[in-house]
């Protein structure tokens, strides 16, 4: 901790603190960030997941027929870019950095890849329509149209009952393996020690994802959020018009998604003077 306060400090006294209207760039948490495109022309990309192992970022988008969903992946080192056949209407991806397995969705099931022939085979686990993946020991996912959510694990799959008879889009788990999900009413919360679900906000969230220490980050089509991981308080780190997805790279970057790209943003190490409002916005 004392190590922790001093690193801050050391932050602190390098930063140069300059006011929000001549901060160029974005801002993320007060600090100044500039774009860069990591890939172009890919059309919308959605539900980026990191393999922390390999520093690839893997997501779905759409093929130029808007109907049919592809996956993609970047190479963070090489910044190459590379797709993943195999999996039918693939839509959710997802990786369990503990034994280095990456998992899609697809509309038939759950798939796994094969690294080398960079194709995955379905699991013949389920044979739902898979909507969204998340890992936290064992694989979280949701369910089209049904919007149910199911947890793959000890090569079964089991629905999650926990949460009541509910509607989920998107599931998000994180240290304390309690559960964020989303649905159209917003996001809520289910908390594991006194088994009660709580509405976090009007949050409409179209990407939730945890970093490298399993904490919670989600987007809405406008902005970026964090959620602490004690007190629960969603923050919001940074506005930006029409995400579609994030993920957060090892060393905290935000990789985000547009209509049209994927970016990466960089901190100029620059604090602005702001003032962000944690209020859903949507
Ligand atoms: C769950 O909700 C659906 C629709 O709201 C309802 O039809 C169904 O009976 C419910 N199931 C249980 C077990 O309560
Ligand atoms: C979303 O989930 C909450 C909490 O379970 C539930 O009360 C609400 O009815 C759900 N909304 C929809 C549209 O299903």
């Amino acid at each position: 901790m004392k190590c922790l306060i001093f690193l801050c400090l050391v932050v602190l006294a390098t930063a140069k603190i300059i006011n929000i209207n001549d901060c160029e760039g974005i801002v993320v948490d007060g600090v100044s960030h500039t774009k860069e495109t990591l890939k172009e022309y890919v059309e919308r990309p959605y539900q980026l997941a990191m393999d922390y192992n390999n520093n690839v970022l893997y997501f779905s988008y759409s093929r130029k027929s808007r109907d049919i969903f592809a996956l993609g992946n970047i190479n963070l080192n090489t910044k190459e870019f590379d797709t993943v056949t195999g999996v039918n209407g693939g839509f959710a991806n997802a990786v369990d950095e503990k034994t280095h397995s990456v998992y899609f969705g697809g509309s038939d099931g759950i798939y796994k890849l094969n690294f080398e022939s960079k194709k995955a085979t379905n699991l013949a686990v389920t044979d739902e329509n898979v909507w969204q993946l998340f890992f936290k020991d064992g694989l979280y996912f949701t369910t089209y149209p049904d919007e149910q959510v199911y947890l793959y694990k000890d090569n079964q799959v089991t629905k999650v009952t926990e949460i009541g008879n509910t509607t989920a889009m998107l599931v998000g788990v994180n240290n304390g393996h309690n559960i964020f999900f989303s649905n159209s009413s917003g996001l809520f919360y289910y908390n594991k020690r006194d088994a009660k679900t709580t509405h976090v906000g009007d949050y409409i969230l179209n990407g939730i994802t945890s970093d490298i220490n399993g904490r919670i980050y989600f987007c809405t089509p406008s902005g970026i959020f964090v959620v602490d991981d004690k007190t629960n308080e969603v923050k919001k780190l940074a506005t930006i018009i029409n995400i579609y997805g994030i993920a957060i790279e090892s060393d905290g970057s935000i990789l985000y998604s547009s209509e049209n790209s994927i970016i990466r943003l960089k901190s100029t190490g620059k604090v602005c003077v702001s003032e962000l409002d944690t209020k859903p916005d949507n």
